[in-house]
């Protein structure tokens, strides 16, 4: 595809050199080039994305080559890229001093701005990842009932803790879907239970049977990284009622759906109560920071308060925290929400229309979507086996040569951003319709 000429005046595919240099030395001193597996292209037969800056819904690499961005760093900047909001409110504090490692007015501002918006957090604790916040949340939902025994759902992700890899979606599925990570003990996976996401009979016969030993279920209420599968009617509702019989507690990982799908993430969406809820990404603003909110009783169980330990230097940093309330300001605007689903919708109609006659599935919540190749519909991880690998790789290709940017994996969802303008959205989806036309 080299001279072909895209959008942007790119050549597609042509001028990456910088590019391949500077992950030549990284991989010199950093395992496999990458900070993070998924990022080193892993399956698609390029060399990885090396990236210079980014501006609304645009970034470009060392290269100087400019992409249209669907990753949004995996779904964080809702806003697209510097938004310059953000710039000002990060930028003020860090002028004040970036970290002090004591409690600053901003915490107690943005903690007070989530509780007001989202009704099942009436107490909530930040930390630096979403792993982090999922780690808590097992340990506190562990330390409140006493009891051992997680359940979690095969092709969810929540993150590296150890407990929790094991038929984890996202970059795990490149080293064996089936297993877990080496260097994660039997131990660690002891009291961790499995099961197909959306599979009512397993869930009912595993409460029926272990019950009050379990402490918690978690799942992302709907799923973002076996690419976007939606719980099946009812089965969100199922969860609450049997985790309520047994006296354990429903966690929503709403790491990715929180104030992406709607104000009040998956739960609003679906009228559910959780006890423990996990935000990230967004809750940042672009900056490293997430949080386990819920209910006052179990939260309180925290120290200082309780017995269950959790600590971190940089917990609610306070420039995180800056970007993070100025982001969840704008997010909660009037019409946020309708404007943004439009903006997708306009890139997503088309697609739909243009695979009605082919072998492929465009599944989508709110701003977030995933066009699955291959398959008519995925419900779980092991429907997602006939989606066609080699197939993502040439359409990931096809789209970077025209200077779109999509998360360089098929488990992963494709985010629109509210920086996407329209002449981008629509450049995309004809793009994505000619290769579905040509290559399907
Ligand atoms: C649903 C979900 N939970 C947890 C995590 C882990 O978050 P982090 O990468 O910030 O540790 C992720 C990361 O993508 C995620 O998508």
């Amino acid at each position: 595809m080299v001279g072909f000429l895209n959008m942007f005046g790119n050549v597609g595919g042509a001028m990456r050199c910088v590019s391949e240099e500077v992950f030549q030395k990284a991989a010199r001193v950093i395992p496999g080039g990458v900070n993070s597996p998924v990022r080193s292209f892993q399956g698609l037969s390029m060399s990885p994305m090396v990236v210079e800056s980014g501006l609304g819904d645009l970034i470009w690499d060392v290269d100087g080559n400019k992409y249209i961005d669907y990753c949004g760093s995996w779904g964080a900047l809702i806003l697209g890229h510097a938004d310059p909001d953000v710039v000002r409110a990060a930028s003020d504090q860090m002028a004040k001093g970036s970290t002090f490692g004591i409690s600053t007015a901003v915490e107690e501002e943005i903690a007070s701005k989530i509780v007001s918006l989202i009704p099942s957090i009436e107490k909530l604790r930040f930390v630096s990842s979403g792993t982090e916040a999922v780690m808590t949340a097992l340990r506190l939902a562990r330390g409140f009932t006493g009891r051992s025994k997680i359940v979690k759902f095969s092709g969810h992700y929540h993150g590296h803790l150890d407990s929790l890899l094991t038929q984890a979606g996202s970059g795990v599925n490149y080293l064996n879907p089936q297993a877990s990570s080496k260097g994660v003990t039997e131990g660690a996976l002891m009291d961790t239970i499995s099961l197909p996401f959306n599979d009512f009979k397993s869930v009912r016969a595993l409460f029926q049977s272990f019950g009050r030993e379990i402490a918690a279920v978690i799942l992302e209420p709907i799923a973002a990284n076996m690419g976007v599968v939606l719980p099946e009617k009812g089965f969100l509702e199922m969860l609450r009622e049997e985790t309520k019989k047994a006296g354990a507690l429903l966690i929503f990982d709403e790491i990715i759906t929180g104030f992406r799908v709607g104000l009040k993430g998956a739960q609003g969406k679906y009228s559910i109560d959780p006890d423990l809820t996990c935000f990230g990404k967004i809750v940042g603003g672009g900056f490293p920071a997430a949080l386990v909110g819920g209910k006052g009783k179990i939260l309180d169980c925290l120290a200082p308060l309780g017995q269950v330990y959790q600590a971190g230097t940089l917990s609610g940093n306070p420039v995180a925290m800056r970007a993070g309330l100025e982001t969840l300001i704008k997010v909660e605007r009037d019409g946020f929400f309708e404007e943004l689903f439009e903006k997708t919708n306009r890139l997503t109609r088309p697609i739909q229309e243009a695979l009605k006659h082919k072998n492929g599935c465009l599944q989508q919540a709110g701003s977030m979507f995933t066009l699955f190749l291959g398959v008519k519909q995925v419900r779980s991880k092991e429907e997602r086996a006939g989606v066609s690998e080699p197939l993502f790789a040439k359409f990931f290709r096809y789209l970077f040569e025209r200077g779109i940017y999509i998360p360089p994996s098929s488990h992963e969802a494709w985010f629109v951003s509210m920086a996407h303008t329209n002449e981008h959205l629509e450049y995309t989806a004809k793009c994505v319709t000619t290769f579905l036309q040509e290559e399907c």
